[in-house]
């Protein structure tokens, strides 16, 4: 950051139609004070949210993303679209500290339609919030290019992600906090050790492979990942027929 430049977070904001765009809308009219870094898109129902969007948003140069639904319980939607929200956010903040990405840069918060004082200061309180972590990236230490792949590398899985959560992570519950309780249990943080983890790191090797050939070195240095990590993770690449190692160059690429 420049001296003397404040830092200005830029905020993709998803809102839901029904309440929290109406209730932006009433903070506008109202003329509540909030800081103006925030452009919103709006959706019929938060549950609408797909993790594409928050990864795009993010690799666009967001440094935050907001959800605004209804408050639980009141979504217009028999799905409970506010649900589904929540299970969004907390899988994408789990994806996003796996890369390194400070998960504190998606919220998700319920205002109504009535709530245009809430919304101004949800909106001020995220604002600050991202003041503090800094500018995307830079704020974690991760140079842009870095950032840049870890991203795509994300993007890459979000197939087989949204599998494990069809398959594995669909619950139903009658509150918010049931939701909260089990997306931050030891056995979904154990799950997904044990189903993406792996998967997540290998999306980062191909990625960077599809850049340039690397040495198992190069490539553990730029993950901060062990390179006996990386050593097994190419040679069941290379036995899947995904890498093979270029001996002229002394240097793993695609197959
Ligand atoms: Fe608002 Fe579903 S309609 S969150």
């Amino acid at each position: 950051m420049v001296a003397g430049h404040e830092f200005k977070p830029r905020i993709l904001g998803f809102l839901c139609n029904w309440c929290c765009y109406a209730g932006a809308d009433l903070a506008g009219v109202s003329r509540y004070q909030y800081p103006p870094h925030i452009r919103v898109i709006r959706l019929m129902c938060s549950g609408r949210v797909d993790p594409a969007f928050i990864l795009r948003a993010f690799s666009n140069g967001a440094d935050g993303v907001f959800i605004g639904g209804c408050w639980p319980g009141e979504c217009h939607y028999i799905t409970e679209g506010n649900y589904e929200a929540i299970t969004v956010m907390h899988i994408c903040r789990k994806l996003l500290e796996l890369i390194g990405v400070n998960p504190e840069r998606l919220r998700l918060e319920w205002v109504s339609a009535s709530e245009g004082i809430r919304f101004a200061e949800v909106v001020t309180d995220f604002t600050s919030k991202l003041k503090e972590l800094g500018p995307l990236g830079t704020g974690e230490g991760i140079e842009e290019n870095g950032l840049k792949f870890r991203l795509e590398a994300v993007k890459n899985l979000l197939p087989y992600i949204k599998l494990v959560e069809r398959e594995r992570l669909r619950v139903r519950f009658d509150t918010a906090e049931e939701y909260n309780e089990f997306f931050t249990s030891d056995e979904v943080n154990r799950l997904f050790h044990e189903l993406i983890v792996d998967k997540l790191a290998l999306s980062q090797i191909m990625v960077l492979l599809r850049e340039r050939p690397l040495s198992t070195g190069e490539i553990s240095e730029i993950l901060d990942l062990n390179p006996s990590e990386v050593t097994r993770h190419l040679n069941s690449s290379a036995r899947h027929g995904l890498v093979r190692f270029d001996e002229s160059q002394k240097r793993f690429a695609p197959a």
